[in-house]
């Protein structure tokens, strides 16, 4: 049988809720990744670091007995957030970045920020501190076409905060665009940026040709497959500037499954065999150690992993739902078959 060994990987972005869902979640992603970058949008969201550590007991609680896994903090940066905060985070060994919402851009992104004007001071912190900014990449600006959030987010803000903020460490998150990777590219190297499974996977027809597909919906949303192509390039380019983020984000089947359903894809269920899927069908699975598990470890300055896991190539069908009593979850492809397994 076909196996593949890989340095454990790491997942530089990732949600796992609270309560009754972070049980039912952290569990998949545990057993795959030795540290998970752990998203702070929770409601009301993680904005202090005695938050953040409060947050981080629940997560270590919540994984299986036996199972080594480590959640990295972030704090949710908001027009609040102070300097003394930001120095406090940076002090913290458990807080790794702050993260950048835009106000009403995606789940619970209300306590976003408005205007990046008024964030300057936090920022000019966030790069004396060399604290990584975690930036989610979409203009609000409801004129604006939702296809064309992320481009216009790079030209306009992204462009004006590596130009005013030269030495601040940036992860662009979740790229989707030809535009955000050529942007990556080109600029310094402190500016990275993670890659989902779906937007490796799949463009937007998987949302919408032959009937509206809810579990397909998260943001920025799917692109046009130029774009999925151009994410699998710098994907399996071998540049160290692009590594594994999942942005799993669980929702209640109930209310992805609704006239306006929430925005988010679950894969932790199975995002290293979602990965190998994309990377494989490239003709560079070679590439995907770099990715998964040693390029946001450097860009994070944390040692590389030292345990190994070993994928097979072996066809198993994905649930159709997880969890038990109130919750139920529908993963990534529900009910579909994937040719690797983790062992
Ligand atoms: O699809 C998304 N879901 N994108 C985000 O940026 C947030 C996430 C969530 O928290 O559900
Ligand atoms: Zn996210």
């Amino acid at each position: 049988m076909k196996t593949l060994t890989l340095t454990r990987p790491d997942d530089w972005h990732l949600h796992v809720r609270n309560g009754a869902v972070l049980k039912t979640v952290i569990a998949h992603t545990a057993k795959q990744f030795a540290r998970a970058i752990i998203m702070p949008n929770l409601k009301p969201p993680v904005t202090t670091v005695l938050q953040a550590q409060a947050y981080r007991e629940d997560i270590l609680q919540a994984i299986p007995a036996g199972i080594n896994f480590t959640p990295l903090m972030t704090l949710y940066m908001t027009a609040a957030t102070t300097v003394e905060e930001i120095k406090l985070a940076a002090e913290s060994s458990y807080i790794h970045a702050f993260k950048l919402y835009p106000a009403g851009a995606t789940t619970n992104s209300d306590a976003g920020v408005a205007d990046i004007k008024t964030i300057y001071p936090q920022l000019a912190a966030l790069e004396k501190y060399d604290l990584p900014l975690l930036i989610h990449g979409e203009v609000v600006d409801e004129h604006c076409d939702i296809f064309d959030r992320e481009r216009e987010f790079v030209d306009t803000h992204l462009v004006a905060i590596t130009r005013d903020f030269p030495a601040l460490r940036v992860v662009l998150e979740h790229v989707t665009t030809l535009e955000a990777v050529q942007f990556v590219e080109f600029a310094g190297a402190n500016i990275a940026a993670t890659i989902t499974p779906q937007h490796l996977l799949f463009n937007r027809n998987a949302i919408l040709a032959g009937g509206i597909r809810p579990h397909f919906y998260c943001l920025p949303i799917l692109k046009r497959e130029q774009h999925r192509l151009a994410l699998v390039k710098a994907a399996t380019s071998g540049s160290s500037k692009f590594f594994l983020g999942t942005d799993s984000a669980p929702h209640l089947t109930t209310l992805k499954e609704n006239a306006c359903g929430c925005a988010g894809c679950y894969s932790a269920h199975a995002a290293l065999e979602l990965y190998a899927q994309a990377f494989e069908t490239a003709g560079a699975l070679d590439k995907l150690e770099g990715f998964a598990s040693f390029y946001g470890a450097d860009f994070y300055r944390l040692p590389r992993n030292s345990e190994t896991v070993t994928l097979l190539k072996s066809a198993w069908k994905v649930p159709e739902n997880y969890g038990t009593g109130d919750v139920s979850i529908t993963p990534l492809l529900a009910g579909e078959e994937l040719n690797w397994q983790l062992q």
